[in-house]
C-alpha cells in the first residue's frame, strides 16, 4: 500500500482569503468543491492544509511566546475543524491530526490502516523552542516515510511561473533561473515562504517521486486524483 500512497496538500490561499487584512476568512464555496472532488477519491491518500488566514495573521499578530503559540493553534484548530466538517458532510471519514498535539508517521499510518483519511496541517509545534511547522514540511517529511508514489500542492495559481508563462516540467537546474522570476503573489501574510521556499523543499527532498503544483479547483484536483498530470510537474 505504501507506495501507491498519494500527498495532496490544499495550500490556505485555496480554502481561506490570505489578502493583506483577512483574519480567518474561509472561502466557503472553494472549500466545499476541494471536499466534492477529495469524497470522489480518497483512498491511500494524506491530505494536509495549509493555515492561511487561520494562522498567518496570528504569527504576526501574537508571535510564538507560549501564549502567542496558543492563540496561533487555536486558529489553525478552527481550520481544520471546518475542513474535517465539510468532507464528513461529504461522507469522508476525516481524522484529524494536530501537529501541536501530536505528530508522527505512526499515527498517519495507524489512521490509513483504519480507514479513515488522514487530515494534517500547518501548526506550531514544540521542539527545541516554538516554531511553526508548515504544510510543506509535513509533505515533504511524509513523502519521505511512506516513501509517496506522488505529490500534489493545490495552490491559487496555475503552476510555477516562469517569465510569465506556465512551466510544464521544472527540473533543478531551472529553479535557480526562476529565483528573480518566481510570481510570488503580492500582499500575502506568507510566514512559511511560499511558492519559492516550497520547491526548495522539494528538491531538499532525500525520496523522488512525482510531484505537481497546480491551481486547487474540483477539475485540477479530480485530474491529480485520478493520476493524471496537472499544472506544473516538478522533476524532483
Ligand atoms: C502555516 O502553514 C502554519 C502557520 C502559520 C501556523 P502553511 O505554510 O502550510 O500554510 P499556507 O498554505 O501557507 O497558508
Amino acid at each position: 500500500m505504501k507506495s501507491e500512497l498519494t500527498i495532496l496538500k490544499i495550500g490556505g490561499s485555496v480554502i481561506t482569503d490570505k489578502s493583506e487584512g483577512a483574519y480567518e476568512k474561509l472561502k466557503e464555496v472553494e472549500l466545499k468543491e476541494v471536499c466534492r472532488a477529495m469524497s470522489e477519491n480518497w483512498k491511500n491518500l494524506i491530505l494536509v492544509h495549509g493555515a492561511g488566514s487561520f494562522g498567518h495573521p496570528h504569527v504576526r499578530r501574537f508571535g510564538l511566546s507560549p501564549l502567542g503559540a496558543s492563540k496561533v493553534h487555536l486558529g489553525c484548530l478552527r481550520l481544520s475543524e471546518r475542513f474535517c466538517s465539510v468532507l464528513t458532510e461529504f461522507d469522508v471519514p476525516a481524522y484529524p491530526i494536530h501537529p501541536f498535539l501530536i505528530y508522527s508517521a505512526e499515527i498517519v499510518e495507524k489512521a490509513l490502516r483504519n480507514g479513515f483519511l488522514p487530515v494534517l496541517h500547518g501548526d506550531v509545534v514544540m521542539n527545541e523552542r516554538i516554531e511553526v511547522l508548515s504544510g510543506d514540511d509535513i509533505v515533504v517529511h511524509l513523502a519521505e516515510a511512506f516513501k509517496a508514489k506522488r505529490i500534489g500542492f493545490a495552490t491559487d495559481v496555475d503552476g510555477v511561473y516562469l517569465n510569465g508563462n506556465v512551466v510544464e516540467k521544472l527540473d533543478r537546474n531551472m529553479l535557480e533561473k526562476m529565483l528573480a522570476e518566481i510570481g510570488e503573489s503580492e500582499g500575502k501574510e506568507d510566514v512559511t515562504g511560499g511558492m519559492l521556499r516550497k520547491l526548495q523543499r522539494l528538491y531538499e527532498m532525500g525520496h523522488k517521486c512525482s510531484a505537481y503544483v497546480f491551481k486547487g479547483n474540483y477539475e485540477n484536483l479530480k485530474k491529480f486524483l485520478q493520476g493524471e498530470k496537472v499544472g506544473t510537474e516538478v522533476i524532483i
